[in-house]
């Protein structure tokens, strides 16, 4: 879609809004607006607009790249988590790509999050309903060897699915990734089952994003929230050992994939965590936590929620992957008291990238939308996704002591590229890590 074309839309719902006044409080105004001939022009616009330029990007490594979401068990206590695998090619069985956002709950949440109006949501439902992400799903696993593993967690108003580019990229690297979905009100949305009854009869309950309440602090808050985030990945993690250990585990979710193909296919010495934003303060609490992560990736990580204890009590490598517009000061330097002691921390920053170069939304919007919600930065999205997850592939290499031809890539870990920089843009303080040298 060109930038002309996209400012005219957003001209349209914003006329739209104007000329046809109507009741707010109407139940469901869109479908007043379904039956109007703006709607259809716009409609019209949209998908004669909307072609092929703006897709999530392939994995650009060997493998090809299967996906399945898996939960267990159904109460709210269980997991939710998408997977993404090398799997199988077999020219008889056709699969399909994955679904990006497979439910409305999540694009109005997404919307709310956001601060959209309720009308706006509806149309980004409409606009990115047909999105797929590059993976064949429910595709059988690709046996022969065994995988590492990572554990992703989400950032704040995100969910499983929206770190596709990433999952799928280090999937056709040889890898299994386990984007967990947190239930600490910190998703956009997330569902679980009530009891038996509602599994089957598929009545999700639906747990909605929280916003901060005026009673407790914010730090008291999302530090309760992140520990319940760390505990969620040290479950998820549990649940995958248990089918890598050949015990029964039955998705409660429906899928024609055979989860005992894992049995035997995950080697458990080689499991890393990794996160965005939140998550990324989410993967540094595992680590604090769970000593079977073996090192963690934070990308842009938002250390607020983590406590001051914390810092002394890692002793696991971490790569700190920073955009250049995210950072503060103070977040920087709380990441560089990880400098002390005698764990490998590292930091490299993207030149010209923005907080949403990580998850997906940066690769289905176009320029003058991705501008205005600052989900584009000034670097091409395809070249920051790519770095990011080749310095990422570099360290796990190093920290996983992996076989692999990955080490081709161990300049980035130290910032050297044209679009990376070592340790930070944020504030003009002294490198610490030049410092102690
Ligand atoms: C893919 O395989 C080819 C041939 O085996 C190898 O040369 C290449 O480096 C591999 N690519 C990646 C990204 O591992
Ligand atoms: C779905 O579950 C809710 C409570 O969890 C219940 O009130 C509702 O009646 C159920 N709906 C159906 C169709 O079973
Ligand atoms: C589960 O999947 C099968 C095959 O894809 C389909 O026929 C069935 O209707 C699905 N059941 C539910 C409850 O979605």
């Amino acid at each position: 879609m060109t930038p002309y074309k996209l400012t005219v839309i957003i001209c349209l719902c914003g006329c739209l809004v104007q000329v046809h006044p109507f009741d707010w409080t109407d139940l469901d105004p869109f479908n007043h607006i379904k039956s109007t001939e703006w709607y259809h022009k716009i409609k019209n616009l949209m998908s004669t607009t909307f072609n092929d330029k703006h897709q999530i990007p392939r994995g650009k490594g060997n493998y090809s790249v299967g996906c399945i979401d898996l939960m267990f068990d159904f109460s709210v206590k269980g997991s939710l988590l998408r997977l993404y695998y090398p799997s199988r090619d077999s020219e008889d069985d056709v699969h399909h790509n994955t679904v990006w956002i497979p439910s409305k709950e999540y694009f109005l949440g997404l919307s709310k999050f956001l601060g959209l109006h309720k009308l706006m949501g509806k149309f980004i439902t409409h606009y990115f309903s047909s999105v797929t992400s590059p993976a064949n799903w429910d595709a059988p696993l690709k046996n022969g060897e065994k995988y590492p593993l990572i554990i992703f967690s989400h950032g704040l108003g995100a969910f499983r699915t929206v770190y596709s580019a990433l999952g799928i990229d280090l999937a056709s690297h040889g890898f299994i990734v386990a984007a967990v979905e947190h239930r600490d009100e910190s998703a956009s949305a997330t569902f679980y089952f009530e009891d038996e009854l509602a599994l089957q009869r598929n009545n999700k309950t639906w747990l909605p994003y929280k916003q901060l309440s005026s009673e407790m602090t914010e730090y008291a808050q999302r530090h309760q929230q992140v520990l319940q985030r760390a505990e969620e990945c040290s479950k998820a993690l549990n649940l995958i050992l248990d089918i890598n250990e050949g015990k029964a585990v039955e998705n409660a979710l429906n899928s024609s994939f055979n989860l005992q193909q894992l049995e035997d296919m995950i080697d458990e010495n080689k499991i890393a965590i990794m996160g965005h934003s939140f998550g990324g303060a989410t993967a540094i609490q595992s680590l604090s936590e769970d000593n079977r992560f073996r090192c963690a990736i934070a990308l842009d990580a938002w250390m607020n929620p983590l406590s001051d204890e914390l810092y002394s009590k890692v002793v696991q490598p971490i790569f700190f992957i920073n955009s250049e517009r995210f950072q503060t000061a103070e977040n920087v330097m709380k990441m560089r008291q990880f400098y002390l002691g005698d764990k490998e921390t590292k930091m490299i920053t993207i030149k010209g990238s923005v907080h949403q170069n990580f998850p997906d939304f940066t690769f289905v919007t176009g320029k003058i939308l991705g501008y205005i919600f600052s989900l584009k930065g000034n670097i091409d999205s395809d070249v920051a996704i790519g770095l990011t997850s080749k310095a990422s592939l570099a360290f796990l290499q190093k920290h996983l002591d992996l076989q692999r031809n990955f080490d081709q890539w161990d300049p980035l870990i130290e910032g050297e590229d044209v679009n990376l920089m070592r340790d930070s843009n944020a504030g003009s303080v002294t490198y610490l890590s030049e410092y102690l040298e």
